[in-house]
């Protein structure tokens, strides 16, 4: 059953102030390189600042431009951070267009910031090169459409850079005429186009009633993120793709999906798009696959395949962050191809629910569990130091967070994947395209009555979610280093004075009880995909696999947790007897080196840093630091 916090919005706006943006930097600011220190809470931080710097720290840290990708990222991880880089490229562009009040033309030269954004869209161009397509084609479906997804933010963003430079905007006819980037829109729309088509392959309707597949490779699985991710991409077609007569046959002569079966020119706005949006969505909602807390648990497999039985009636209770966040963005486009108020409705149920799952109460706008004197402070001025301080410092589990900050639940012990800690970024970047003040723009009757209302109706929902966000950023920057790179686990960021070892080994203790692994879950996204029921053909496996969900229920999941990850890092990258799902498992490798996984600091220390464990910090995780300020900017501007 869904969770319906709406009864709460009415209080809300008056609780929660927002303070007034700075406007547009001054040119000495911005570029990056000054003011990033927010260990002091009261300053006024520049959150576009930030976000250019977590960028750009990403860029110069991770990507090698001789070979134009990451590295250490995977196929599917390096799509979701071209996804990010473009996305900052357009808030960037964006700013430029919208000109915040106090941004004078000479403060925020276009000219100046062009070249800034021009220099990381050359990124994005080698990457279109550097992306490994042809593995990805052999992966699952939900790998393809986060490359779907990629390329669609890249025609978006060269329409939107493209008129921003524009001659008369310039107002200058001997100035920039024609900006190159429209010249890739074509490639771009290729790519999105293949993919799309390649991942069409995984809708099924003979088990369950329809739904993608989650992989071609393992049992039948029909999950929350596949099918998130066909509704988003499949409407993201329908409305940003430009068309494509490239018949490039990418086949692999197996005849199944090379270019003599497809079809051979493509038309903007092609009907088949929505529709395919619509059904997935329509199919999703109807599915069960919300748990008690109204939030999208992974997936359902099928029992007794041999038997007979096609309904998806073995769910898997795990709960991951990125699986109520892809499906923002798909109902944002769902309600701008029909002007359906349901479609925003929907969403925004969501994200309550999301909130509500980190410990944070919209109402009072305050986390549950803080409840020292201080409390009264944060609500007027959530980003001051009080912020820092809670009689509980950190309080057990409420579902996806504690302390009103996103969490996933391998973050608090240090076991996230490389999966893993992708997916705090993921559900930022689909937030913050849900709620960005420009996103109800452009609409055929955006000036009607009715458009107006809904427009404002959003904006208002979007405008209680602010504090809760701005919380989080600024959790997520107290965990960057001296070389500003983004941990994992946000909420020990806000804890200025660090967290010890106790801390978190009682945090575990707590949370075994509160169930960050919940009965019936199997994490197969950090923990990799087991053998046995429900995932591979029993024959294929001795059973020595353990099945996690009857381990959580005796609730030692964390120790077994930790020690599968210790099997996977010593196993490189995979647990004994696991079959490689997908050539990204093989590339999963830790290349953050040895040192990262000894734990520095003391017991009882203060400057023990937790977000060393593990996999420490990566791309993926910078990937985080920088999706939440994006969307901190974006959705803000709904103030
Ligand atoms: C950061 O701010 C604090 C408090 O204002 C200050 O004491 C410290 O010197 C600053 N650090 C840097 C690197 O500027
Ligand atoms: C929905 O899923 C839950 C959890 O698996 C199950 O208990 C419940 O019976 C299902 N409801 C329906 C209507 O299938």
């Amino acid at each position: 059953m869904r969770v319906l916090w709406v009864a709460v919005v009415a209080t809300a706006a008056t609780v929660c102030s927002a303070s007034p943006w700075t406007g547009c930097p001054s040119t000495p600011t911005w570029p990056p390189g000054v003011d990033n220190n927010v260990t002091s809470p009261d300053q006024d931080w520049d959150v576009l600042n930030l976000m250019f710097n977590a960028l750009s720290t990403m860029q110069d840290t991770y990507f090698e431009r001789w070979v134009g990708t990451w590295p250490e990222g995977n196929d599917w991880t390096r799509a979701v951070i071209n996804t990010h880089v473009v996305a900052a490229l357009r808030t960037i562009t964006d700013e430029l267009n919208r000109k915040r009040p106090g941004a004078g033309d000479g403060e925020c030269s276009i000219t100046d910031k062009h070249h800034l954004i021009a220099g990381y869209f050359a990124d994005v161009i080698a990457y279109y090169f550097g992306e490994d397509a042809f593995a990805i084609r052999r992966q699952a479906y939900d790998d393809m459409l986060w490359v779907v997804l990629s390329w669609l933010e890249s025609i978006q963003f060269v329409k939107e850079h493209g008129n921003l430079l524009s001659p008369s905007r310039l107002g200058s006819p001997s100035g920039i005429t024609a900006w190159y980037g429209d010249r890739w829109t074509p490639a771009f729309a290729h790519r999105s186009r293949i993919f799309w088509e390649l991942a069409a392959g995984g809708w099924d309707t003979k088990l369950c009633g329809g739904g993608m597949i989650w992989s071609p490779h393992v049992l039948p699985y029909k999950n929350a993120v596949t099918n998130e991710l066909f509704i988003s991409a499949s409407i993201a077609m329908y409305l940003h793709f430009p068309g494509d007569a490239n018949n490039s046959p990418f086949g692999d002569g197996s005849g199944s999906d090379d270019a003599s079966n497809a079809k051979f020119y493509w038309q903007p706005r092609d009907p088949v798009f929505g529709k395919a949006a619509q059904n997935a969505h329509t199919w999703l909602t109807a599915s069960n696959m919300t748990n008690d807390q109204g939030l999208y648990t992974d997936g359902f497999h099928i029992s007794g395949l041999d038997s007979g039985n096609t309904r998806c009636d073995e769910r898997n209770e795990m709960v991951y962050t990125y699986n109520q966040g892809v499906i923002l963005s798909g109902l944002l486009g769902l309600y701008q191809a029909t002007g359906h108020e349901r479609y925003l409705d929907e969403g925004h149920s969501l994200i309550e629910n999301v909130i509500h799952a980190t410990g944070f109460d919209l109402a009072r706008c305050r986390p549950f569990d803080m409840v020292n004197d201080d409390d009264a402070a944060i609500t007027t001025k959530e980003k001051s130091s009080p912020l820092r301080r809670s009689t509980h410092k950190l309080p057990p589990w409420r579902g996806l967070g504690r302390l009103g900050i996103l969490e996933d639940a391998c973050d608090a012990s240090g076991t996230c994947s490389q999966d893993g800690q992708t997916f705090k970024s993921i559900w930022m970047h689909h937030f913050a395209k849900f709620c960005a003040p420009t996103s109800l723009l452009k609409l055929k009757d955006t000036y009607s009555k009715s458009a107006h209302d809904v427009r404002a109706r959003h904006r208002a929902r979007c405008q209680r979610y602010i504090p809760w966000l701005r919380r989080n950023a600024h959790a997520a920057l107290g965990t960057r280093d001296e070389k500003g790179l983004f941990g994992m686990w946000w909420t020990v960021g806000l804890f200025a004075e660090g967290v010890t070892v106790e801390e978190v080994e009682e945090v575990e203790k707590g949370d075994r009880y509160s169930g960050r692994w919940p009965k019936g879950a199997m994490d197969y996204r950090n923990l990799g995909v087991p053998g046995g029921r429900g995932w591979m053909p029993e024959d294929e496996f001795p059973s020595t696999e353990q099945d996690v969900s009857s381990s959580s229920a005796s609730g030692t999941e964390t120790d077994s947790e930790l020690e599968s990850q210790k099997a996977e890092k010593s196993s490189g990258g995979r647990r004994a007897g696991q079959k490689p799902l997908a050539s990204r498992d093989l590339d999963a490798r830790d290349v953050s080196g040895a040192t990262r996984d000894e734990e520095q600091g003391t017991a009882g220390t203060a400057s023990w840093d937790p977000n060393l464990r593990g996999r420490g910090r990566t791309l993926e995780t910078q990937a985080g630091g920088l999706a939440v300020l994006r969307a901190l900017w974006v959705v803000s501007g709904n103030e």
